[in-house]
């Protein structure tokens, strides 16, 4: 038998399903992005609104996504061309894909850093450091490295790709196994040291006694943001893990089940990370440096220091790994199954793509550093276009699929599938989520795209 005739694979169990979306969603966005967001936004405050954007779009868009992709089995371009005839509906499953790929490219990037950071660690590095501008010379002089910076970005697509290339059950799934439990230990251990700080409560203060003065209409827009962007959404990752799920699994449980890991994980990271950055009284609106800057100055003053940093920055990397085979997985789905490439020919063809695609993102922290569009260099470029346009865009579109065009009362029955005793008892929850989805969500990701085409600031100022 060819492999052609071979029946597409699926997750081995519920739980291989949830561990690996979990995977997905939980990545850079947690551990690097929450914290130093929720830092510059002002905290607790912030950190309730995003909870709240998590239930109210981040859930039924999950819910939405995931169930798209079970209900076809197949990538986000063959899913919108089974449920649509509409060309534009495909184009939307495209954009997905091409997303997925420029997303994984700069996404390795940083990745890669964590990478390196953890032989950094392990060599001692942090321990010369003199004061904060010698940790940031330290980071610069590593990532002003074409070598250094397109090494790590190599290698850390080779195992991003050496995971893919086995597949859904041997490669993904068993992975994610191993991968999330001891993510979650690790990250638990280094909570704990941040915890027994003298000093650590003024961080859980910081992160748990809301100040509702710092909230404005901008922190809404970027809570809502990250709410859809910790979870993978927007480009047809959790559609594609969604194909892989057998139609015998609860949907609505598995999204739950998602949204409680990928949450309690980023809020875990903000404690640690809080805890630490407090009691050694640095500063926590350090932004995007937070990670690479602050953190290693900080592991290089706390007792047992050395190890907390190795095992910091090897769980920033597996989560940054379990996210990364999520996006390079969706462009293999579609090569797969629409061209009929053999797996292991498409994980190394599209990885060493997205590898090349990813080098001039890579040269943007040095030799490509003066190479500039619309005033950002090529690596925030691409994050841009995606994160802020792309993704939203997509979500919208998505979101408006379901509730609109496909219509509930096909997506209804596909929910219920597997999910027989839930739809039961639960009229309220069903009801709630097709409100959400139909009107919530839709408004208020087109607000945060216009805000993203800065368009919003244009608008409101029409009306002033
Ligand atoms: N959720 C990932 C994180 O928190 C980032 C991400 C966004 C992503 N969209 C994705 C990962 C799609 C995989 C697929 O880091």
């Amino acid at each position: 038998m060819s492999f052609l005739n071979q029946p597409r694979e699926n997750f081995g169990s519920k739980l291989g399903f949830i561990l690996a979306a979990a995977g997905s969603a939980v990545g850079l966005g947690n551990i690097w992005a929450f914290p130093y967001i929720v830092g510059s936004n002002g905290g607790a405050a912030f950190i309730v609104i995003y909870l709240l954007c998590v239930a109210i779009i981040g859930l039924p868009v999950l819910l939405a996504e995931i169930l798209l992709g079970r209900t076809t089995q197949k990538n986000p371009v063959g899913t919108f061309q089974a449920l649509s005839n509409s060309k534009f509906w495909h184009s939307v499953g495209a954009m997905g894909v091409l997303a997925g790929f420029i997303i994984l490219s700069f996404y390795a990037v940083v990745a890669g850093w964590s990478f390196g950071y953890i032989f950094e660690a392990i060599r001692g590095s942090f321990f010369n450091f003199e004061n904060a501008q010698s940790a940031i010379d330290h980071f610069n002089s590593l990532t002003h490295s074409p070598i250094w910076i397109v090494g790590m970005l190599a290698l850390f697509m080779i195992l991003t790709m050496s995971i893919v290339a086995f597949g859904i059950k041997q490669g993904i799934e068993k992975s994610s196994k191993v991968m999330m439990p001891l993510l979650f230990i690790l990250l638990i251990g280094v909570m704990l040291r941040g915890l027994t700080l003298d000093g650590s409560s003024i961080g859980l203060k910081f992160l748990f006694n809301p100040d509702w003065s710092v909230i404005s209409g901008n922190t809404i827009i970027i809570a809502l943001g990250q709410a859809f962007f910790t979870l993978s959404l927007g480009m047809g990752a959790m559609m594609t893990y969604g194909s892989y799920m057998s139609k015998k699994d609860n949907a609505v449980t598995a999204s739950v089940q998602i949204v409680i890991l990928d949450t309690s994980i980023a809020l875990i990271a903000g404690v640690a990370i809080f805890t630490a950055v407090f009691a050694l009284g640095l500063d926590p609106a350090e932004g995007v440096g937070l990670i690479f800057h602050t953190l290693p100055i900080v592991f290089s003053k706390m007792t047992g220091g050395y190890f907390v940093s190795i095992i910091f920055f090897i769980l920033l990397f597996i989560a940054a790994l379990t996210s990364a085979i999520s996006l390079l997985e969706v462009v293999t789905s579609y090569f797969v199954d629409e061209k009929k490439w053999n797996r292991k020919k498409a994980v190394f063809v599209l990885g060493g793509i997205a590898f090349i695609l990813g080098i001039p993102s890579a040269l943007s922290f040095n030799v490509l550093a003066d190479v500039k569009f619309f005033g950002m260099n090529i690596f925030d470029l691409v994050f841009y276009l995606t994160f802020n346009i792309m993704l939203p865009l997509g979500g919208l579109l998505m979101a408006i699929f379901v509730a609109w065009i496909w219509g509930f009362d096909k997506a209804l029955p596909e929910l219920k599938k597997g999910a027989e005793q839930l739809f039961e008892k639960a009229g309220w929850q069903i009801y709630l989520w097709k409100i959400f989805l139909k009107y919530f969500a839709p408004v208020l990701i087109f607000i945060v795209l216009l805000n993203s085409l800065d368009l919003l600031d244009f608008i409101t100022n029409l009306f002033e």
